[in-house]
């Protein structure tokens, strides 16, 4: 009795924690896509997912001249367990640039770039502005720079001197670094490790990041990540600085422009998934 009772309770409850999500054939176009030149079709199917999300993301790829799309689910380790839309850009250590839109959703096939991929593009201004006008007035006759070296991250390990650096590394810096991210836990609390690296080879494949969280239910934008790696003057990874390299360019996320198009709304307001469970519920006390 028991046995068929968990089977039965079990082909109940799945649905109910299942999405439905659109996954697409990850394709680099050879040429920018905005919102005036969308391509007319997809190449897609539609997934039932245990996943938490359905994500779109569209980056830019050599140098902002061809557009990499991907369409899936995802899952999260993360606690964000709300919609959002991260948005910002990378410099890469060849000096060009990619900027990215990813779209996080919960609700069935609420990522179908037929209708979210315009009002994503339209709704998202993001200005590249390097900060390599700064790093071009290398100071030739420095040998080794000194670095900003902070950090507050709870978990040491979680930002790199604690591995790496010891008083005498300090004196013999080749670059400076400081990432920023938020707490995954809460949102609003930002965690800073600016450290010095020593070789070449130790440093990343970019020179700056800067990307942004939009919170589609509070209408919230704030910071979700920031990387900076130079090598220009002393104390170049200062918080100081980056402030000021932040102030030099926009990205931003229109909320009212993506939130108010007709397409998008539809999906945010979309309750069947829970009637479906609760009616299937009521059934099952009813069986009982
Ligand atoms: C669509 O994607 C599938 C694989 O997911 C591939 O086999 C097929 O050739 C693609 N069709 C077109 C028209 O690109
Ligand atoms: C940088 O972008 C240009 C196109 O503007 C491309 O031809 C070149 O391959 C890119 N370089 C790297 C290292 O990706
Ligand atoms: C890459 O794009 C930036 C900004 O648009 C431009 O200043 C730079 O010259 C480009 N680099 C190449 C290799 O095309
Ligand atoms: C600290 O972070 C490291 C690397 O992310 C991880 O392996 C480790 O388990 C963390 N320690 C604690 C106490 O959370
Ligand atoms: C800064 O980095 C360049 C390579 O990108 C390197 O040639 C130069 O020596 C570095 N400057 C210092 C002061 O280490
Ligand atoms: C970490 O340091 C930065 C910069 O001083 C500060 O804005 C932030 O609130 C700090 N975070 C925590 C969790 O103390």
């Amino acid at each position: 009795m028991l046995v068929p009772l968990l089977v039965l309770v079990s082909i109940i409850i799945n649905p109910c924690s299942m999405l439905q999500c659109y996954e697409c054939e990850p394709k680099i176009y050879n040429f920018l896509i905005t919102p005036d030149n969308i391509p007319s079709t997809f190449n897609c199917t539609t997934i039932v997912t245990p996943n938490k999300f359905c994500s779109l993301g569209i980056s830019t790829v050599e140098n902002g001249t061809k557009s990499d799309l991907r369409v899936t689910a995802l899952d999260s380790r993360e606690n964000k367990d709300v919609p959002y839309v991260l948005t910002g850009f990378t410099q890469h250590n060849s000096g060009n640039y990619s900027t990215y839109i990813l779209y996080h959703c919960l609700t069935d096939n609420c990522n179908n770039p037929n209708l979210v991929l315009k009002p994503l593009l339209e709704s998202t201004e993001t200005e590249i502005k390097p900060p390599s006008v700064l790093s071009i007035r290398q100071s030739k006759s420095l040998t080794s720079i000194g670095c900003f070296t902070y950090s507050n991250f709870t978990n040491s390990s979680e930002c790199k001197p604690a591995r790496r650096m010891t008083t005498t590394e300090e004196d013999d810096c080749s670059f400076c670094t400081t990432f920023i991210n938020v707490d995954r836990k809460n949102l609003h609390t930002e965690r800073v490790c600016s450290y010095c690296e020593k070789t070449v080879e130790s440093i990343e494949k970019w020179r700056y990041i800067d990307g942004r969280i939009h919170l589609l239910n509070d209408r919230i934008s704030h910071l979700d990540y920031v990387s900076y790696v130079c090598n220009n003057t002393n104390d170049c990874n200062s918080l100081e600085n980056i402030k000021n390299i932040q102030n030099t360019y926009k990205i931003q996320f229109d909320f009212e422009k993506f939130l108010g198009s007709s397409s998008i709304t539809n999906y945010l307001i979309s309750y069947t998934n829970y009637i479906v469970c609760f009616t299937m519920i009521l059934q099952l006390i009813y069986l009982l």
